[in-house]
């Protein structure tokens, strides 16, 4: 059997099961929702939940951090990018976290619950914000390595902030997709010229397996469309560096002009978690301007057969200790060729959400019981897979940094990692040497 995980590598349930459990069942949401007695109960109990521990911690680099939001052109076959990056002052607004209401419809749909739970959600987390300061001037005089990270399966551009954020403070700019190939909760883009201007968003939500129907097929295609918006991101960014801007779709307060010579262009990375993780994979090998790559906790079924021998750049794989299994592992372990760079650690006591926001979102307990939260606090492990990332990312894209203070967590050298993986895949051989990389669910 698979474990269930691997239908919901994004797995929120845990968050909402309890709301769902305790005050979901013996109230008529339809007659509280509007009720504000109701609505401050709810509050008061997140307060309390997030008491201690609720806020999305900002970098520990030196550099300030801004953020916006980019969208070129207007239809599904554009980019729709978060941008995060070092900033001149932090004068402006912390930047709203998840800033529509259709994200929690989403997010509720991708956990298989009543639309109305993305209203609950959205009053616990519609105004929380995350520590960059929202359409900020960017900080010039400089050019920044870029790196182009990619969500996973039912999340979306804005929650993996804690790790943009700490980079675009260690002097990166960061640039998190939202992808459109149905494997976001939500994201949206605009039927016309006409809808874009009025702002008339049309909302594409999470594509979910049919009845019946094989997942490979939809995993494969799917993450081919995501390589290919990490490099049409790419194509983007570059654009603008040389002084094309085009218009910003989001008429924003953010100048797109201010990007114009500001890249690095040969210091280019791509990072992803999930879902996100294979998306590195295939990304390096279709795009070799992408100079390293680095899969945080990667789902591996997506990926095709072929691609395991055509990535010639260096690749850094951070797991968690409790998401990861013996197929997936053996898949990772098929990248390991003569003459390339691999490298792996484990994350002692993480969890597959220790790498995405929620993971700061709920209180210590909450989140222990619902799996957002490993056994390790969520700051230590997030600290330990941005440095090892910082490290790899400046012996492979040559930064002049001080990075390679962490050159050890690499190996995996701390009590909180484990060199490699916890996961035995011994008695798998077989399977690793006679693999279609064709996996059906349910074939483990
Ligand atoms: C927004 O777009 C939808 C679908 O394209 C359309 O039915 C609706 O009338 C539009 N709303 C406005 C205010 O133009
Ligand atoms: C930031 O610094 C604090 C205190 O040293 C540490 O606990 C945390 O893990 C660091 N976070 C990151 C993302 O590096
Ligand atoms: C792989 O499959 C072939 C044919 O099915 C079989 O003969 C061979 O022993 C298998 N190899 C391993 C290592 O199991």
């Amino acid at each position: 059997m698979l474990p269930p995980k691997l239908h919901a590598p994004f797995c929120l349930c845990t968050c909402l099961t309890l709301v769902h459990s305790f005050y979901w069942q013996d109230l008529n949401p339809v007659a509280y929702i509007e009720s504000s007695a109701w609505v401050k109960k709810l509050q008061a109990l997140m307060a309390a939940a997030r008491f201690g521990q609720s806020k999305i911690p900002g970098g520990n680099g030196s550099y300030s951090v801004g953020c916006t939001d980019l969208m070129f052109d207007y239809t599904n076959k554009g980019t729709f990018l978060r941008l995060y990056y070092p900033s001149q002052d932090h004068d402006h607004c912390d930047t709203l976290w998840i800033p529509n209401k259709e994200y929690f419809f989403g997010l509720s749909k991708f956990l298989g619950t009543h639309w109305l739970m993305g209203k609950i959600l959205s009053l616990f987390f519609g105004s929380m914000t995350t520590p960059a300061a929202w359409n900020s001037p960017l900080r010039t005089g400089e050019k920044y390595p870029l790196i182009i990270f990619s969500h996973g399966l039912g999340a979306f551009r804005t929650i993996y902030s804690a790790i943009g954020i700490d980079l675009a403070s260690h002097g990166f700019i960061v640039a998190a997709i939202e992808h459109r190939d149905g494997s976001a909760s939500a994201t949206y883009y605009f039927k016309d010229q006409s809808a874009a201007e009025i702002g008339n968003q049309t909302w594409l939500y999470l594509r979910t397996l049919k009845q019946g129907e094989e997942e490979f097929p939809l995993r494969n295609e799917q993450v081919l469309q995501r390589a290919k918006e990490c490099s049409q991101a790419l194509d983007l960014i570059l654009d603008i560096d040389r002084g094309r801007p085009e218009k910003n779709v989001l008429d924003l307060e953010f100048d797109v002009e201010q990007l114009k010579d500001s890249i690095d262009k040969d210091k280019i990375a791509v990072i992803g978690h999930s879902f996100g993780g294979a998306t590195v994979i295939q990304s390096l090998s279709e795009d070799q301007r992408f100079r390293c790559g680095i899969a945080l906790d990667a789902w591996m079924f997506p990926l095709g057969d072929e691609v395991y021998s055509r990535i010639p750049q260096p690749l850094f794989f951070i797991n968690s200790e409790r998401f990861q299994y013996p197929s997936n592992i053996i898949k990772m372990k098929k990248c390991y060729l003569p003459d390339r760079e691999r490298k792996m650690i484990t994350i002692r006591g993480s969890v597959h959400q220790n790498f995405v926001d929620f993971t700061f979102a709920t209180g210590k307990i909450i989140g222990y019981i619902f799996t957002l939260k490993g056994e390790i606090d969520s700051n230590v492990a997030m600290g330990l897979s941005n440095k090892a990332s910082l490290a790899f990312l400046q012996k492979h894209l040559g930064l002049q940094k001080d990075f390679d203070q962490w050159d050890s967590l690499i190996e995996g050298e701390d009590d909180n990692l484990i060199p490699g993986t916890n996961i035995d895949t011994t008695n798998h051989h077989a399977t690793l040497q006679n693999s279609t990389g064709i996996e059906k669910p349910n074939s483990d």
